[in-house]
């Protein structure tokens, strides 16, 4: 084993090597924000965590730390540009004694750092200013924020109390003393307010009405939104007044979705054989699964989700099923397409299917052509200006 200076001479080392990639990506774009990744260690933040394993079928994550796999190969992975996994169900892992976990929804992590980068960059951040970070977890990402802006001018917002408590101690091991809370940041923190900007590192369904409240006018929300079927990537929008306004990037990052804004358990009723109207279908379900369909898919039946699989020992069907309202849409194979069977109040493939049409109309766009604007009232995702097609967000 290394001695402690050891260590920290080659995490020093890989920090550098860590941001020459960065760099060299063109994620880490600023000297400033250079020198954050350079001095805060990460291996203070995560010095126990799950990766995934290579195997087939069931995903399967495994432990990884110091004693498991050496000391070199712990230090290289902890600054690798990988996201390491935390927490698995909301539950805390007892180290004691590591096992592989499977069957499992990961709930906490350290996001890869190209990412946190990135989105640091794009907030537009400079000394003086004020942020609201929700999703504190392993506080790496806080600790960047408190080596550039000041501890004083950093407040986040973790939902839960053992990775706040371990966020914490590590921070302040760090000599970081930000402003921490537990809670659910869709409440934001009133007591700091106004910030200059907001930063989320896990998923929304919507913008909390909280944070228009507590961003000031000019300020900055920066926050990926997502649906229980995918991402739709990270939209930036600047506060006006009691309104917010701004575009999606042009990739499509995503984050573990809000813990209480998680699917609900059951996918619904499955539809019998002979439910709903049939029709012809002008989409198959590899609409679900493409990068710019699956986005209008998702816009289009917000509270949906889907699973494939065979039908009376017959061919693949697949089920896209709106548990709130029993909506239900069926897509089975035919000779020479598909033929899609609906019922419950909303039509959910007639929503589906329109929507990726108007996307057609307007060329195939990416998510750089959408924005989105948030009112005390609405909030809607639009093509191309704001009094283009809109998609309402669900409240
Ligand atoms: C991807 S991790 C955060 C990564 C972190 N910024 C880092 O650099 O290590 C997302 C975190 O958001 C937290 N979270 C989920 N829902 C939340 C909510 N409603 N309010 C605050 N935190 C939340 C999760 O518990 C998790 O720790």
């Amino acid at each position: 084993m290394t001695s402690e200076p050891g260590i920290e001479t080659a995490a020093a080392g890989l920090r550098q090597q860590l941001a020459d990639r960065l760099e060299k990506d063109g994620r880490l774009r600023s000297p400033e924000w250079r020198e954050a990744v350079e001095i805060v260690p990460r291996h203070a933040f995560v010095p126990r965590f799950y990766r995934e394993s290579d195997g087939l079928g069931v995903t399967t994550w495994e432990p990884v730390t110091q004693e498991i796999v050496g000391q070199e190969e712990w230090l290289r992975l902890v600054y690798s540009d990988e996201t390491w996994i935390t927490q698995f169900d909301g539950r805390d892992i007892d180290w004691s004694d590591p096992k592989p976990i499977s069957n499992a929804a990961p709930t906490s992590s350290s996001t890869l750092p190209s990412l946190v980068v990135r989105m640091l960059e794009d907030l537009d951040v400079h000394e003086g200013l004020r942020v609201l970070e929700i999703g504190t977890g392993t506080g790496y990402s806080t600790a960047l924020m408190c080596h550039r802006l000041g501890s004083e001018a950093v407040t986040s917002i973790e939902t839960d109390e053992g990775v706040a408590r371990r966020a914490r101690q590590a921070l302040a091991r760090s000599g970081c003393l930000p402003h921490l809370s537990v809670g659910d940041g869709r409440a934001g923190h009133l007591r700091g307010a106004p910030y200059d900007r907001l930063i989320a590192t896990c998923g929304f369904r919507s913008i909390p009405a909280a944070w228009l409240e507590q961003v000031r006018p000019g300020g900055v929300i920066l926050t990926t939104l997502r649906g229980w079927m995918r991402s739709l990537g990270l939209v930036k929008l600047i506060v006006t007044g009691d309104s917010a306004s701004g575009w999606f990037s042009e990739d499509e990052p995503s984050f573990m979705i809000a813990r209480q804004q998680d699917a609900p358990e059951s996918l619904g009723t499955i539809p019998g054989p002979d439910d709903g109207t049939q029709r012809r279908a002008t989409y198959g379900p590899e609409v679900l699964i493409s990068a710019g369909p699956g986005f209008m898919g998702q816009l289009a039946a917000p509270d949906a989700r889907f699973f494939a699989m065979p039908v009376d020992g017959g061919p693949v069907s697949t089920f896209v099923l709106d548990n709130p309202t029993g909506s239900f849409a069926v897509l089975s194979p035919t000779d020479n397409g598909w033929q899609v069977r609906q019922g419950g109040p909303r039509r959910l493939w007639d929503a589906i299917e329109s929507a990726v049409a108007t996307w057609e109309e307007y060329g195939s766009p990416s998510t750089a052509a959408f924005g989105v604007t948030v009112s005390r009232d609405a909030q809607v995702v639009w093509l191309g200006n704001p009094d283009g097609p809109q998609w309402p967000l669900p409240r």
